[in-house]
């Protein structure tokens, strides 16, 4: 295949390039560097079925003339800084729902058929039904991010109708491994390594995730790429059960080999505007195709995917 990665010098976008090039595929990665950096992809940098080119999506000349030639489009790039964006909603219209406008504008001026998009479970908003099921609804997101990732959704679905494009939708769990731009475990550490006595956790704790290792992930897009064929094709990505905010710190300071740290919860049952506090994924569909994960729980997904991190940072002080 000819693939065109947006966001492919991100976190997951990093390892969905790694595996596309492992297999044999042509890639084409388009990233501005804003979160993604480019030692996660430099690696293939004299390979000759990769290239890279720095640049941003809402430049529309750019992107139709880098696209050129492809037939799958991953779109992964969007802001993934969700506690940011929760104080600038114009962020996620921005970065989120006017750059997918844009990429599929670029498909159709390049006559490019597949879209793969990463979307998250925060469309569910604070879903009464659970584990949750992609056909759950009304769809009533509380975070601006999640607004812009169903925003998407919809633009996508219309254009497969409207160009006769197809698309795999992806609603991730939380994706946790090496290489983070973000999130939680990189939050704690660079907390601890500027205090080790202590680490403030933001809400009360009792929020709970579910949990996906960032290979099952990339594996999983891929499986339901290969083994799906409708115009729109939904699937949750999630693995079983959920992961607990309060249960994080031990993980990170066992790893990091600390001793007595006081750990301080800032109270209330989210941690920031917009945080859903209890998700848990029905994510039979994809699994009834057949996918299975390496880690299938979201407490193995978690403890692997967090002790790689910490392995990682340490080993770059
Ligand atoms: N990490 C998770 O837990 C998670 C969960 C649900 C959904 N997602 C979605 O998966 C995708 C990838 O997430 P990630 O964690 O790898 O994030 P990331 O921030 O590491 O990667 C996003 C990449 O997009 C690039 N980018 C952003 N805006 C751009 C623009 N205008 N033009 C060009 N490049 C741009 C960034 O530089 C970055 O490299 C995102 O769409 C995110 O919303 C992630």
């Amino acid at each position: 295949m000819k693939c065109f990665v947006t966001g492919g010098a991100g976190f997951i976008g990093s390892h969905l390039t790694d595996r596309l090039i492992l297999e044999g595929n042509e890639v084409v990665v388009y990233d501005n560097l804003s979160l993604g950096k480019e030692n996660y992809i430099s690696h293939h940098f004299s390979h000759p079925q990769f290239k890279f080119v720095q640049a941003d999506l809402l430049d529309d000349q750019e992107l139709v003339k880098a696209m050129a030639g492809s037939e799958v489009v991953f779109h992964l790039a969007a802001n993934s800084d969700i506690i940011k964006s929760a104080k600038n909603p114009g962020i996620d219209l921005e970065q989120g729902t006017m750059v997918t406008y844009k990429v599929l504008e670029a498909m159709r001026a390049n006559n490019t058929q597949k879209i793969v998009f990463t979307s998250s479970n925060v469309v569910y908003g604070e879903a009464t039904k659970s584990p949750t099921a992609e056909d759950y609804g009304p769809l009533l997101p509380i975070s601006f991010y999640g607004a812009s990732k169903l925003a998407c959704e919809g633009v996508i679905a219309a254009a497969c109708h409207n160009y006769n494009l197809q698309a795999w939708i992806y609603r991730f769990g939380n994706i946790i491994g090496q290489r983070p731009t973000h999130g939680v475990v990189l939050d704690f550490y660079n907390k601890l390594k500027r205090n080790p006595k202590s680490l403030e956790v933001l809400g009360n704790g009792n929020q709970s995730k579910p949990y996906v290792e960032v290979h099952d992930c990339v594996d999983g897009i891929l499986f339901g790429l290969n083994n799906s064929s409708g115009s729109v094709n939904l699937f949750n990505l999630g693995t079983a059960g959920a992961f607990y905010v309060k249960d994080i710190p031990k993980i990170v300071v066992e790893a990091m080999g600390l001793k007595n740290v006081e750990i301080k919860f800032s109270g209330g049952v989210r941690g920031w505007p917009g945080d859903v506090h209890t998700v848990r994924l029905d994510v039979s569909k994809l699994k009834d195709l057949g996918w299975k994960p390496k880690y299938p729980t979201s407490v193995e997904a978690f403890t692997a995917g967090a002790n790689d991190i910490i392995k990682e940072l340490s080993s770059k002080v």
